[in-house]
């Protein structure tokens, strides 16, 4: 998206399969490569929900039971074979884990309390112990926030503490038609692994017949595309170099969990309670392979790179494509419209020969060192291109921003949500209801969602 203000979103948002959609093969029906779907481990989180919040006090702390376990290792190596020490052992494993989930579930908890009592937005969900067998049960929906090509969101409250979060809803039956296991899996990795303050918590996921949920923290901000995209349709240079500043740490963090994020535009961009950027919608992001490369075709049209365009013949490409993306994020902000795609009128085609040209019409206004900074991020040769987050830092453009504020959520946000009463949604369109229209299930193959 993003092309002008006035563009219907769904029109650009893209999303293709297949092989390399080269100019003139246009891509089939926005579906997506089907996919191995790699199993994802059992997630921390979950040791944590298990804990039951009631438990007793007097159990054995976990440094005690620590102990425990060492001593009935020892008694139990000495009469190797006995498999009673072998059980008591193993029964003393259990308790131990039990208990450090316990502490850490108690810690959380007290920090939950904390923040819900003196935080002005304490009614916000910033933690949340969903347990063993969470369902839709246990939250009430206000309203649909979001839709997107996979999933709706819902702004829901959870109703054990009344703090509000918002559920991507998934249907089952999409996932299966699409062979679209494996980026599932890949979003729900990756956000459990994902620990940046730009990047939406995900308290968690959980399944039923027809759907799979994921528990995210709630932007209460908006997207960056409504903000962006209102009157004036272009921001200055201050609010740029804020809203880029804290991208460009939440890409550095994707990064660094070994994953491409791969659908870098303003919809996916939230604003949190504070003003503060998250990003959401992990569902392109991929890990690359040994050599360091990428293949599906996947992401929107006006951010896609001149390599992703030419994989096929390449043999790939590599995570560099989130920081031309970023060029052209850039590029939007201050002037309204992406480099590539002024028109919402424009073909995908249209937009792939321009990127593959790679003319950008700067317009007379823009700053020298702004359009130093998108030359130099949306160049063709990667080899030439800017594409380590140290050197875009370093760029002359965000002199004067302190990385260090930044990276403590203590850069002023240029606008603060005004947000009225719990639950305020005011910032998100009007969309329809839930659709829970029955699918077939014996079209839903239920092995591609284990482990939700
Ligand atoms: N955590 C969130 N808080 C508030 N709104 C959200 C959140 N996650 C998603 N949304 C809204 O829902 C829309 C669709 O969600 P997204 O994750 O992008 O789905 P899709 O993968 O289908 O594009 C977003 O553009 C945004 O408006
Ligand atoms: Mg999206």
């Amino acid at each position: 998206m993003g092309c002008s203000s006035s563009a219907p979103k769904e029109s650009y948002v893209f999303r293709y399969a297949g092989d390399a959609p080269p100019p003139g093969q246009e891509p089939k029906n926005g579906k997506i490569v089907a996919g191995s779907g790699e199993e994802p481990k059992q997630k921390e989180r979950s040791t944590q929900e298990s804990a039951k919040d009631n438990e007793p006090q007097q159990r054995k702390s976990a440094p005690q039971l620590n102990n425990a376990v060492s001593k009935m290792r020892k008694s139990s190596s000495a009469r190797a074979g006995g498999s009673k020490a072998r059980d008591r052992f193993k029964m003393a494993k259990q308790a131990s884990a039990g208990a450090e989930a316990f502490n850490m579930a108690g810690k959380a908890r007290n920090k939950r309390i904390k923040r819900k009592n003196t935080s002005p937005y304490g009614w916000i969900a910033k933690d949340m112990h969903l347990g063993p067998h969470c369902s839709m049960d246990k939250f009430d929906v206000k309203r649909v926030i979001g839709t997107g090509l996979m999933g709706t969101v819902a702004l829901c409250k959870f109703k054990k503490d009344d703090t509000w979060c918002a559920l991507k809803m998934i249907k089952k039956d999409y996932v299966c038609r699409h062979k679209d296991g494996r980026h599932v899996h890949a979003e729900r990795k990756l956000l459990n692994m994902a620990d940046s303050p730009f990047i939406c918590s995900l308290f968690g996921t959980f399944q039923d017949k027809k759907f799979i949920y994921f528990v995210l923290e709630y932007a209460a901000g908006g997207e960056l595309f409504s903000r962006l995209h209102n009157k004036k349709g272009v921001f200055g240079a201050q609010t740029s170099k804020f809203y880029l500043a804290e991208i460009l740490l939440a890409l550095k963090h994707v990064h660094a969990c070994g994953y491409a994020y791969r659908d870098l535009k303003p919809e996916n961009i939230m604003l949190d309670e504070e003003g503060h950027c998250k990003l959401i919608d992990f569902g392109f992001a991929a890990k690359p392979d040994k050599e360091g490369l990428l293949h599906t075709n996947v992401g929107t049209p006006a951010y896609l790179s001149p390599e992703q365009l030419n994989h096929k013949k390449t043999g790939g490409y590599r995570m560099y494509i989130d920081w031309w993306a970023y060029g052209c994020l850039m590029f939007e902000f201050m002037t309204g419209s992406t480099p590539f795609c002024k028109n919402f009128k424009e073909s995908s085609y249209e937009i792939y020969l321009k990127v593959l040209k790679g003319k950008i019409n700067f317009p007379g206004y823009f700053d020298k060192d702004a359009k130093d900074l998108v030359k130099q991020l949306t160049t063709a040769d990667v080899d030439k291109r800017i594409k380590d987050p140290e050197p875009i830092k370093n760029h002359a453009w965000f002199s004067g921003v302190d990385w260090q504020k930044v990276s403590h959520r203590e850069a002023v946000p240029p606008h603060v949500p005004k947000l009225k009463e719990t639950g305020d949604c005011h910032y998100f369109d009007q969309y329809g209801e839930i659709d829970t229209t029955e699918k077939e299930p014996s079209k839903i193959d239920p092995s591609v969602f284990n482990g939700f």
